[in-house]
């Protein structure tokens, strides 16, 4: 079944404000209607980046809790306040740095939607991981976790972003032939849980070293929906070098 591509620059910890101004600027009306295309930004930027028309504008993450005593964190309401309506979860770095973990990944994915916010939720292995041969087996871990009580008619509302840690931020893609294997893997877990035809409406993306030369081929693989782009989502002529790409 066709589902529209989805590509979202992951910005992480860059760009200011008066930065954010200027890409939405550069970039906002050269999009196409070839994908879905977002970023995905600071908290402090999100009013910048939600002057753009186009662009769908993201969080990086959000708490689990409506509201109260989690200094340094921010809710569902008020990235709905300024018209937020997707964040990211669980990327490997808040994994990483922030002690982020499948059950706290589950409480954001509901929190997410009940407040009408549509997560893209990150899965993937490390390199030893990878190399151990355990990929199918953590993707499956990760997935059945942040899905716990998700109601089958949210799930669609879902994107899962397939991010081999090994290939973040490294240079080295996952080829064509892996990331279409883990994501035609994550859409047979996604159809274990909810069915076949709910698990085609989902939209799986790689990310992970994604680069203008490289996306076409990517998407232009059965299972993979999109992308979820870092490094190259940065600059505005990169960005731009993508959308021409597809
Ligand atoms: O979320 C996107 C990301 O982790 C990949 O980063 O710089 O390898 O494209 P990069």
């Amino acid at each position: 079944m066709a589902r529209k591509p989805i590509v979202v620059g992951n910005w992480k910890m860059n760009k200011t404000i008066a930065e954010t101004k200027a890409f939405v600027a550069a970039v906002d009306d050269k999009l196409n209607d070839k994908a879905d295309w977002g970023i995905a930004t600071p908290y402090l930027d999100l009013p910048a980046a939600k002057e753009a028309k186009h662009l769908i504008v993201a969080a990086e993450d959000m708490h689990f809790k409506d509201s109260g005593a989690y200094t340094g964190a921010v809710s569902a309401a008020m990235l709905k306040e300024i018209g937020v309506d997707w964040t990211i979860l669980g990327h490997s770095e808040r994994r990483q740095y922030f002690g982020e973990t499948d059950e706290t990944v589950n409480l954001k994915m509901l929190q997410a939607l009940k407040n009408g916010i549509n997560p893209i939720v990150c899965v993937g292995e490390s390199e030893a991981q990878y190399d151990a041969g355990e990929t199918h087996d953590v993707v499956k871990t990760q997935v059945v976790a942040a899905y716990k009580d998700v109601a089958k008619e949210d799930v669609e509302k879902t994107v899962i972003a397939y991010e081999p840690i090994w290939a973040i931020g490294t240079g080295k893609t996952a080829t064509n032939e892996i990331a279409q294997d883990v994501c035609g893997y994550i859409r047979s877990v996604v159809a274990e849980l909810y069915g076949q035809e709910t698990a085609d409406k989902v939209r799986i993306q790689y990310g992970g070293s994604v680069k203008p030369n490289t996306i076409k081929e990517l998407l232009a693989q059965p299972d993979i929906d999109g992308a979820l782009v870092g490094g190259a989502s940065l600059k505005e002529d990169s960005y731009l070098a993508m959308v021409a790409a597809l």
